[in-house]
């Protein structure tokens, strides 16, 4: 569940993720994954996998990557291009602000198709 208040939506609190994981949100229609890196920081994606639907919010993250959990393709967070295959997923500015996290539903990028 989300709500929209001022320049994004709000997903509720910060500690509804935990270091290290990830949890998928539905927004507005649009599926999203929000993770928290052990380095503290924010960043979101496409929930789905766009090689066979894998829950990407069920994936392992580092600060840099997260890895679906079905078939390993691996997509950066911060502009969702892949290591693995031809797939990119789109990502979203997303950032913690007064202990609850909010997420601007525009594309930061995505170029689907893009090469790997
Ligand atoms: S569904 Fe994600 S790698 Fe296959």
């Amino acid at each position: 569940m989300s709500a929209r208040a001022g320049s994004g939506y709000r997903l509720g609190p910060l500690e509804q993720i935990p270091l290290g994981e990830g949890r998928a949100f539905a927004i507005d229609g649009r599926q999203v994954a929000v993770f928290r890196t052990r380095a503290r920081e924010l960043r979101a994606t496409d929930a789905v996998c766009p090689h066979a639907g894998g829950p990407l919010a069920d994936g392992q993250i580092d600060r840099h990557r997260v890895v679906c959990p079905l078939h390993g393709h691996a997509f950066t967070l911060t502009d969702g291009s892949c290591s693995t295959g031809d797939y990119a997923v789109a990502t979203y500015p997303v950032w913690e602000e007064d202990g609850q996290i909010v997420l601007e539903l525009a594309e930061v990028r995505r170029d689907e198709g893009a090469g790997c």
